[in-house]
């Protein structure tokens, strides 16, 4: 059986690439740690050494404002060096190949890559090149994998849900895009999440999605019926190829969360988004600013999160 490349031969992780493929332990050695981290990010001195010494170089060839700055604040709360690469001055723009230029980070003693990208499988690349002390996290590539978006969502839901035994997900809108959908679905199904519903139209959903282990609705309100997480995505409009939907209208008022179809779900459901919203778009503001909304909780468990993969990696 091939091994899969983000674990060592001991079977520790020595990159974050994808959750597809990692085993419950690595998921809940990662969830654990980031628990006994959210304790330093409420210290007054939120710092611990775990990093110190170590060189993290972000590399985000995509726009990006959550994952970019609690990539650096979480490699800064574990006393790492952080170099953000600014890629519209940097020597991509002449024509420098990405391998390349990881080589050059690399001469300067880089001890963690974290890549976003648009090409999916950038990060798998980046990983097959770097020398063994180097490690690579995915902060995002094409419409492959958002693993560390995905795990925070994973924290968030077992902050407010305490397990995952018995809880009915629902992830909505344009999953066809979504490297966050797909990285949720498979963190939560090795977790045993017994159902995850995916709520769109057809256009926006994958071909065999069911493959994937979820329920296809097309109708939001029988997908939201009896809910504990609602998880909503942002239209993508920048991966569609022309136009796969009637109307930004037609659109919120089939699939858009208002408070009157979130109260299908159950009365305690969270609401999720991973962040940058559409507000009247994929969801109402009602309901982003509401009662029910975990959204900006999220970005903060992002830092403990990515903490935790960092101190896993390189620690
Ligand atoms: N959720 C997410 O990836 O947001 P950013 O694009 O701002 O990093």
């Amino acid at each position: 059986m091939q091994r899969n490349p983000q674990l060592n031969a001991q079977g520790e992780l020595q990159h974050l690439l994808s959750i597809e493929g990692l085993p419950r332990e690595i998921l809940g050695q990662i969830l654990d740690t980031a628990e006994s981290f959210v304790g330093v990010t409420e210290r007054e001195v939120k710092k611990v050494p775990l990093l110190r010494g170590k060189s993290v170089f972000n590399l985000f060839f995509e726009p990006s404002t959550r994952t970019r700055t609690t990539f650096e604040i979480a490699a800064k709360r574990l006393s790492a060096d952080v170099i953000n690469l600014n890629i519209a001055l940097s020597s991509q723009t002449k024509g420098e190949s990405l391998l390349d230029t990881v080589a050059n980070l690399s001469a300067m003693q880089a001890d963690i890559f974290v890549v976003r990208h648009a090409s999916s499988g950038a990060p798998f690349l980046i990983a097959r090149h770097v020398k063994p002390h180097e490690h690579v996290v995915n902060a995002g590539d094409g419409r492959h994998a958002h693993p560390t978006q995905g795990l925070l969502d994973l924290y968030t839901i077992r902050h407010y849900k305490k397990d995952f035994s018995r809880l009915t997900v629902a992830i909505i809108g344009d999953v066809l895009h979504s490297r966050v959908a797909r990285s949720l679905i498979q963190g939560l199904t090795t977790l045993g999440a017994p159902q995850v519903r995916v709520i769109a139209p057809q256009t926006l959903l994958p071909s065999g999605v069911e493959a994937l282990g979820v329920k296809v609705f097309h109708d939001m309100r029988a997908g939201l019926r009896d809910c504990d997480v609602v998880v909503m995505l942002r239209l993508q409009n920048e991966r569609m190829k022309g136009a796969m939907l009637p109307s930004a209208q037609e659109y919120f008022k089939n699939y858009g969360l208002t408070a009157e179809k979130l109260a299908l779900a159950r009365e305690d459901a969270i609401v999720m988004h991973p962040g940058p919203m559409n507000r009247g778009v994929e969801i109402d503001s009602s309901v982003a600013d509401g009662p029910h909304s975990v959204i900006l909780p999220q970005v903060t468990f992002g830092i403990a999160v990515r903490m935790a993969v960092m101190s896993i990696v390189a620690g």
